[in-house]
């Protein structure tokens, strides 16, 4: 069985604390391995115009450098929201990273008044995100926002 979201954060915040060089890839590589419908999770960085993916655990995608308000991730940053769609085969704003993806879910990371990246998921199920998934993410979106900052230009 998959442990719960509110233990996931207890685990995330507490890999969080040790503040490490290498903590959002660890997140990253956490998310997949605790949720079997997150077959690539991914953290993009705003780098002045741009989305630039910072790091990923999944399938390798050409995707690495993304303008802001193209694709699903651009586009959520543009519109500072989520972006959560069921069936990305319908939806022309998607850039595809795998044939095998189904949906996608973009949260956006904020630190302080700032956006500064967001939290990228794909999942090869259709209509595999929630609103709890959404919640999920944007909490462990706070937890590591100050690490993102930190790389954000
Ligand atoms: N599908 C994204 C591109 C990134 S990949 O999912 C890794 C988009 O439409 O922006």
């Amino acid at each position: 069985m998959e442990i719960s979201f509110g233990k996931q954060i207890e685990e995330i915040s507490a890999m969080a604390s040790k503040d490490g060089d290498g903590l959002l890839h660890e997140i990253c590589s956490y998310l997949k391995s605790k949720n079997s419908k997150y077959n690539w999770v991914g953290i993009y960085i705003i780098d002045g115009t741009n989305l630039r993916l910072e790091t990923f655990v999944g399938r390798p995608t050409e995707h690495t450098l993304i303008p802001i308000g193209e694709g699903l991730c651009g586009q959520a940053i543009a519109k500072k929201e989520i972006v959560n769609e069921p069936d990305v085969s319908a939806n022309t704003e998607y850039l595809s990273c795998s044939i095998e993806t189904k949906s996608e879910l973009v949260v956006p990371i904020w630190h302080k008044d700032q956006l500064v990246g967001e939290v990228d998921i794909d999942s090869d199920m259709p209509r595999a995100f929630t609103e709890e998934d959404e919640s999920f993410l944007k909490s462990v979106g706070h937890i590591i926002s100050k690490d993102v900052y930190v790389r954000y230009k």
